[in-house]
């Protein structure tokens, strides 16, 4: 048994792989931005803590996504980190219903802090960033973005997706 993992595990297989990181739990975060006139938002689970000293994020976008672009373009971004009541939201900016972005952004309340991307909010906490670095790598870019302002939420519980499903911490 062990021994067929350990093969599973040397071959390059893009499906094994999803079935894998199926497995981890993400917490739901929409990064967005505004640029030329323009608004964005995507949901995404690829996001972290960079450091703390500045204060620093990163983000993982899909650059295969032409739509993405915009967030290149602008130079910044806002992570707003979802509450589980943001379920309908996450799933409005996951682009699953097709829906155009003033249909997602109508979804939920918005205004700008310091950067002028769209900070959501009710959310549990929004960062809003200025990218600092830009590293593409394979199909996605990592957007590395130091916190020009802050806004801290409520307490509530988190939008958390795993097994391909939302959950709530
Ligand atoms: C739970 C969840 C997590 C996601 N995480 C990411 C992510 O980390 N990075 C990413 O580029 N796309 C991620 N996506 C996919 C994007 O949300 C989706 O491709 C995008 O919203 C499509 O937008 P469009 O229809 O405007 O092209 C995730 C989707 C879901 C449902």
């Amino acid at each position: 048994m062990l021994k067929r993992n350990l093969a599973e595990l040397s071959v390059a297989d893009g499906k094994l792989y999803r079935d894998a990181m199926a497995r981890y739990a993400g917490h739901v975060q929409l990064v967005t931005t505004a640029h030329a006139g323009a608004r964005r938002g995507v949901a995404v689970t690829a996001a972290c803590s960079v450091s703390d000293s500045p204060p620093t994020v990163l983000v993982c976008l899909n650059h295969n996504n032409e739509k993405n672009q915009i967030f290149f373009e602008s130079g910044v971004f806002a992570l707003n980190s979802l509450a589980a009541h943001h379920q309908p939201l996450s799933h409005a900016f996951s682009g699953l219903e097709n829906l155009s972005m003033e249909e997602r952004f109508a979804q939920g309340n918005w205004e700008t802090l310091v950067t002028g991307a769209p900070a959501l909010v009710d959310a549990i906490a929004t960062y809003d960033c200025r990218i600092v670095k830009l590293v593409p790598h394979a199909t996605h870019t990592i957007m590395i973005g130091e916190v020009a302002a802050l806004r801290l939420g409520g307490h509530e519980p988190a939008l958390v997706y795993m097994d391909r499903s939302y959950r709530t911490l």
